[in-house]
């Protein structure tokens, strides 16, 4: 997504620094447009640095491209941070004195603002006032928050911190379709212990299950992520979302008592985890040796189907989605075991991915059927795993009372 950051002349331009970081990290082309007054806090070479695209606060630059409107039109989120008082003046008043404000003129994009001031100019009637004039205007205002300010002093006029920010400007342009929806996601792999050592597992990174959820959050959902050995790099933004609460599980015994519990008040459940269908019949205590002769064979026993289960006790309008990893040797066959499979398991919506050595567990890509009622193939997605996610809650939206 084209997004521009306005950066005004306040102390707090230094934790914009971290705003565009994190903005970028998130995939967005993130142009800078600070103030002069902005660029005595933080130099110009630090933002075209840390946002990789040029940077000038002048109208009189790249006139050719129309930069002081071009960067307005293209945008399609604005966030003002920090917001000093006399830039809030500006805006409320609609000056275009500079590139930050004929930008701010120029688009039509959401607009959040994050004020930072001391606490007598945050309270002054003239910025209140101000707030109010854009606030009415459709400008999200996020913060300030209360704490320290430079001065010593303390009291409401810190800004947010770049992670709030970031957070609640880039849900302004979601779709908000899932507001308040109770969903439960289960993602990753179970490990089924031997002894205190070895398990058996599976090669599920949790990508996929992980980008269910935060689509299913980033769109209002109210999510409990069942996590099963999912590494910490790849749950970061989860763990992190306001909308998400996470439970660790660590074998399919763990993970189907942690679905069950999530599930008594949830609209949707998304079983998105590899679960192991065996596990061992016995866990020994101390480390199996080779001279023990117990690792030749395992004896292994079955596992519950947890989603069958969750599937067979659902409440009246709560949907069962299930997944299926196959590795076909046709898509014919492919579909046809899906098929069978989403009735032999009882669930609604059946999600069916090919995997195989190169395809599928690790990868950020994903290519995916969804079957529905009577066997229906309802939606084909593929792409990103987050762009498969949320066409993944296209369907399930649409099949939701
Ligand atoms: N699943 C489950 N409990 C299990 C095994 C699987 O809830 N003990 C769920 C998975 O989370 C997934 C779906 O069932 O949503 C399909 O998993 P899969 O392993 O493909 O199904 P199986 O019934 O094990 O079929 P197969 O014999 O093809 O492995």
């Amino acid at each position: 997504m084209n997004i521009v950051v306005g950066v005004t002349g306040g102390i707090a331009a230094y934790k914009a620094v971290h705003l565009v970081r994190l903005l970028i990290k998130d995939g967005h082309d993130v142009t800078v447009i600070p103030t002069e007054d902005a660029l005595r806090f933080v130099g110009l070479p630090t933002w075209e640095a840390i946002s990789r695209n040029p940077v000038t606060t002048s109208v009189h630059e790249d006139v050719a491209k129309v930069r002081h409107v071009a960067l307005g039109q293209a945008a399609e989120l604005v966030i003002v941070a920090p917001a000093t008082a006399n830039t809030i003046a500006k805006m409320t008043a609609g000056l275009a004195d500079d590139l930050l404000g004929t930008t701010l003129l120029a688009t039509t994009a959401p607009v959040a603002i994050a004020p930072a001031m001391h606490t007598e100019m945050w309270r002054h009637p003239a910025t209140q006032a101000n707030i109010d004039t854009l606030r009415e205007r459709g400008v999200a205002i996020l913060g300030p928050a209360e704490g320290e300010l430079t001065g010593g002093d303390s009291g409401p006029g810190r800004m947010l911190e770049p992670e709030q920010i970031a957070e609640r400007a880039l849900a302004l342009i979601g779709d908000r379709d899932l507001d308040g929806l109770r969903v439960v996601v289960s993602a990753g792999g179970t490990r089924e212990p031997l002894d205190p050592v070895r398990f058996l597992g599976n090669r599920s990174s949790g990508r996929q299950g992980v980008a269910l959820a935060l689509a299913a959050a980033d769109r209002g959902a109210d999510v409990v992520l069942v996590a099963a050995h999912i590494d910490g790099a790849v749950m970061a933004d989860a763990a992190r979302h306001p909308l998400i609460r996470v439970e660790h599980a660590g074998t399919a015994a763990e993970l189907g008592d942690a679905m069950r519990r999530a599930a008594e008040d949830a609209a949707v459940i998304v079983m998105a985890a590899a679960v192991a269908d065996y596990r061992p019949a016995e866990v020994a205590d101390g480390k199996l040796t080779k001279e023990s002769g117990l690792l030749e064979s395992i004896e292994l026993v079955q596992n519950e189907d947890i989603v069958a289960g969750l599937a067979a006790r659902r409440h009246p309008g709560q949907i069962v989605v299930a997944f299926a990893a196959e590795t076909p040797q046709d898509r014919e066959e492919m579909i046809a075991r899906a098929r069978r499979k989403r009735e032999r398991k009882g669930v609604d919506l059946l999600v069916v991915n090919e995997v195989g050595w190169e395809r599928g567990f690790e990868a950020s890509e994903n290519a995916v059927q969804v079957i529905g009622e009577g066997g229906a193939v309802l939606a084909k997605a593929s792409g990103s795993k987050r762009a498969v996610a949320d066409d993944i809650w296209d369907v399930i939206a649409a099949n939701l009372g």
